[in-house]
């Protein structure tokens, strides 16, 4: 299976790139396998919403586009909605993945977690 379109839209064009200076929440997450290293941010307001969301990637297409439709879909969620976005949604919203891609897709939705959990445990002290 080649890439799809969205794949290769968010790969090239992807939104939400980039460290964010006041993120309350950040989680990085790595493979591996393959290497790949995804570090997601999170602006989460009192009401526990996620106001705003990016990422700065160092992996392959699919990690980079997972990435990019990922953060997309997590702002305006709550965290708990944000915790169990499934890895299957991401792909559903990339059209589609390549078998071997899967993992990469697995990587955003644990990247998120690992956010959530950082702001929770901000949130403690
Ligand atoms: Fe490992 Fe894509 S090949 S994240």
């Amino acid at each position: 299976m080649e890439y799809t379109d969205i794949v290769m839209e968010n790969f090239t064009c992807p939104k939400h790139v980039g460290e964010m200076e006041d993120a309350n929440g950040v989680g990085q997450v790595g493979n591996p396998s393959c290497g790949d290293i995804m570090k997601i941010f999170l602006k989460i307001d009192e009401n526990d919403i996620i106001t705003d969301a990016s990422f700065k990637t160092f992996g392959c297409g699919a990690a980079i586009a997972s990435s990019s439709v990922a953060t997309d879909m997590i702002i305006g969620k709550s965290i708990e909605e944000a915790n169990n976005l499934k890895n299957e949604e991401v792909v559903d919203a990339l059209g589609g993945l390549p078998t071997q891609k899967i993992h990469c897709s697995v990587l955003a939705a644990e990247a998120i977690q690992a956010a959530i959990l950082d702001y929770k445990k901000n949130k403690k002290k």
